[in-house]
């Protein structure tokens, strides 16, 4: 039987079923999924039961996968697999963060509107985010869509964006929260990278915005003006006409397109319910100035 795609927003969210992503998927099955993708930028595919190998299997069939941040710190005990982000509340025995660990309070940049590695030089193309445990409330993921927003901007707004360079860096977005404890191998992997706020899209030929709570500066422009910019840009892109939010049920796979969305983590109660949550990152094919042919000095 083939797939089936159900819209949930018109164009923006959609379910699939009849699939079953643990298993080696037919040439058919891919090339539907890969066009509803490219149309719809999040996919959610309830009740797929994986392990983080099958997980991980059915991520490269998008491309090369990412290694998770936690590696960048040499006293870091990983949970998971290196190529597996782990952005549930657990530490490596499977207990409960408790309310002042450095992994609880990192992960809470989830919570600030972002697309993932935007603050690598080759950012990420894709997520793939499974749930194996989660709060019986609270806890949702909101996703906005970066293309729909930059369709409804002033043409005045597209002109003042087109060809700007933003520096991002995951620092930025945790300093934003107050967090600062990064050692001397974070601050060498995490030093700040240079995207395109604007981009066109290879496959849908769309344009999308492209920003996160990662970028700390916009090149050639005053600090507070383009703090000023980032702030408006994000707050007309995350109007609720542009937002979908998924409430998730265990087993859901939600796979985005981070090269056209933003999403962020919503709050639960996080010393009291365990939220296992597992994800695997494809990177994008090319640097974002590339993409767009934008030449850029080194910083
Ligand atoms: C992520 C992320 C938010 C959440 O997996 O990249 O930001 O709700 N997750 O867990
Ligand atoms: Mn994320």
């Amino acid at each position: 039987m083939a797939i089936t795609v159900q819209p949930t927003t018109p164009s923006f969210a959609a379910e699939v079923g009849d699939v079953d992503l643990a298993r080696p998927l037919g040439p058919d099955d891919l090339a539907a999924i890969r066009a509803a993708f490219t149309r719809y930028a999040v996919l959610v595919f309830p009740d797929q039961h994986f392990d983080d190998d099958s997980q991980l299997d059915f991520a490269r069939n998008f491309g090369p996968l990412e290694t998770t941040v936690f590696k960048a710190r040499k006293e870091h005990k990983l949970r998971l697999h290196e190529n597996m982000a782990d952005v549930g509340n657990l530490d490596a025995e499977n207990r409960i963060l408790t309310t002042n660990d450095r992994q609880r309070l990192y992960n809470l940049g989830n919570r600030l509107w972002h697309t993932d590695s935007s603050f690598k030089r080759l950012p990420a193309y894709c997520s793939l985010l499974h749930a194996r445990s989660i709060p019986p409330i609270g806890g949702h993921t909101e996703f906005a869509d970066m293309r729909a927003a930059y369709d409804a901007l002033p043409d005045a707004t597209k002109r003042r964006i087109e060809g700007l360079v933003a520096e991002h860096s995951i620092m930025h977005s945790r300093a934003k929260l107050g967090f600062a404890d990064f050692d001397e191998g974070e601050r060498e992997a995490f030093r700040p990278v240079p995207q395109v706020m604007a981009r066109r899209l290879q496959d849908s030929g769309r344009m999308s915005l492209y920003i996160a709570s990662h970028i700390g500066a916009i090149r050639g422009m005053d600090d507070a003006e383009a703090k000023a910019l980032v702030e408006e840009l994000t707050n007309h892109a995350t109007q609720r006409q542009f937002v979908y939010s998924h409430r998730w049920r265990v087993n859901d796979l939600v796979i985005w397109d981070d090269r056209c969305t933003m999403h962020r983590g919503m709050d639960f109660d996080d010393q009291r319910y365990a939220r296992d949550m597992r994800r695997a990152t494809v990177s994008d094919v090319a640097p974002t100035c590339e993409q767009m042919g934008l030449a850029v000095a080194a910083e």
